[in-house]
């Protein structure tokens, strides 16, 4: 067998897993770069490696990666292993197909295509349409792009002349400013509108912005809620500004990157309410869904404006007028080469099917509730009253303690945590206040767990507060 073989390389991969110990490591061992970049040799060469140096390396690779698939992974919004979906995108990288014609990706496009009628049944848009994107990031960009093609449609040939002016919450995703820029509309035109304490957009403060621009002599285009904020997991008012978005005929958007998948529970998808008044929604299932990344949707109200947006170029080579011509993916895309992440999407929502996506979210959301439940009796508290999987905690102890204090506080429990291996967990600051950020993603999670978690937690306060003088900040 040759030794770079696929065969020798399936034999290798299975080597590494039977030696890969999960249950010996702690959730995260890294630190500095600098002590990494001395002891690990990453160095590459003229010459060749066997085999059982690659071995070696992906033996490193995984001991030194914060350990995604445990239930002590708090950190992020995605944690936890959804082996069907391994198991496609294995598969997909058997076939490394790429997805923009039918005939270099079939099976993958019937997949994808199937997949878009699920979302947009869940979401609601009866005659919908969709593609797949690398991310929340790359969904919230297209939506923009969407939305500045309905006011603006020259600028695809011509560029921007207006004035145009987006809004979204102060809660909104990052990439939603990082859009704005690749758009060339320019960051001073996103908004952003004031949220009420449990972080959803003020659909009165979003009028008001509306109204100012307008005064201006500026061109509102596009409002972008967001389903499932990054830091307190809110979900934005629909209904209120599609009205709003309607009497202005605004384009509206809904980044659903964290939160849509709460579309797949009867018991809590009231939280996204009236999803089919947008004109368009992203959706990762390299998320809550837990599919490796990547694997995202972005998804439309009105079909064929995809293509109208996105396409450009390639006519002569690539995309050429067969009988399998609408089956062009990559004419609604903005990529060219793009992965088959269809497939290990695939896998998952027919090995798990909707009931089991359902039971995940139910199962998660009463563990936030028994959590929230354990905190009077510790020396913690809420920063929000949470109503999806992120829950955001503080020490409440003394009452003197300046915002600079909690936040040192916050970072010096979540820094232990780790050390001790309890928990790999972050902090976030919002409003004007930091707290401790509990990702609930993962339904290997035990609410003993969480106890020994929040236990520990009241422990390593004490003892901080009588090594550092917190007063002093
Ligand atoms: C609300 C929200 N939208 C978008 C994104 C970006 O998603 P992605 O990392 O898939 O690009 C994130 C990432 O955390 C997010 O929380």
């Amino acid at each position: 067998m040759a030794k770079h073989s696929v065969q020798n390389s399936l034999l290798v991969l299975n080597s590494v897993i039977d030696r890969y110990n999960t249950q010996a490591r702690p959730v995260s061992n890294n630190g500095s770069a600098r002590v990494l970049q001395a002891e690990l040799d990453v160095s590459l060469s003229d010459g060749g490696a066997e085999m059982a140096e690659l071995e070696e390396m992906a033996l490193h690779y995984l001991q030194i990666n914060p350990d995604v698939s445990s239930a002590k992974f708090n950190k992020l919004l995605y944690s936890g292993l959804n082996a069907p979906a391994l198991f496609g995108d294995w598969v997909t990288s058997i076939s490394n197909a790429t997805m923009h014609t039918y005939q270099v990706s079939p099976v993958a496009t019937l997949m994808e295509l199937e997949l878009i009628d699920q979302w947009n049944k869940l979401v609601g848009f009866e005659r919908g349409e969709g593609v797949m994107v690398s991310g929340g990031s790359q969904a919230n960009l297209i939506a923009l792009l969407l939305a500045r093609h309905k006011i603006c449609p020259q600028a695809k040939t011509q560029g921007i002349r207006d004035r145009l002016v987006a809004y979204v919450s102060d809660q909104a995703h990052y990439s939603s400013l990082k859009a704005i820029n690749v758009l060339g509309i320019g960051s001073d035109n996103l908004i952003s509108v004031a949220s009420d304490e449990q972080g959803r957009i003020l659909p009165e403060a979003l009028e008001k912005a509306i109204k100012a621009s307008l005064a201006l002599g500026h061109k509102p285009f596009y409002i972008g809620l967001t389903a499932g904020t990054t830091v307190l997991g809110a979900f934005d008012p629909v209904a209120p500004c599609a009205a709003i978005a309607k009497r202005y005929d605004l384009w509206l958007h809904i980044d659903g990157a964290w939160g849509a998948p709460i579309l797949f529970s009867k018991k809590h998808r009231h939280l996204l309410a009236d999803a089919q008044l947008a004109d368009s929604v992203a959706w990762d299932a390299h998320k809550l869904m837990n599919v490796p990344l990547t694997a995202a949707v972005i998804l439309t109200r009105e079909q064929g404006l995809l293509k109208e947006v996105c396409s450009g170029g390639g006519g002569d080579y690539l995309f050429h007028a067969d009988e399998n011509a609408a089956y062009n993916l990559g004419e609604r895309s903005i990529q060219c080469g793009r992965r088959a992440d269809a497939l290990k999407v695939w896998m998952s929502w027919k090995a798990i099917g909707n009931n089991g996506f359902a039971e995940k979210i139910d199962t998660l959301q009463q563990l936030k509730a028994d959590f929230v439940a354990l905190l009077p009796s510790s020396r913690f508290e809420l920063l929000h009253m949470p109503s999806y999987l992120n829950v955001l905690f503080r020490y409440h102890g003394d009452e003197t303690l300046t915002e600079k204090a909690h936040k040192t506080i916050c970072i010096d429990i979540c820094t232990a945590l780790k050390q001790q291996n309890i928990a790999y967990i972050d902090y976030a600051s919002c409003k004007g206040r930091s707290g401790i950020r509990l990702i609930l993603a993962n339904t290997n999670i035990e609410i003993e767990q969480l106890q020994l978690m929040l236990e520990a937690c009241d422990a390593i306060v004490l003892s901080l507060l009588t090594e550092r003088d917190y007063s002093r900040l």
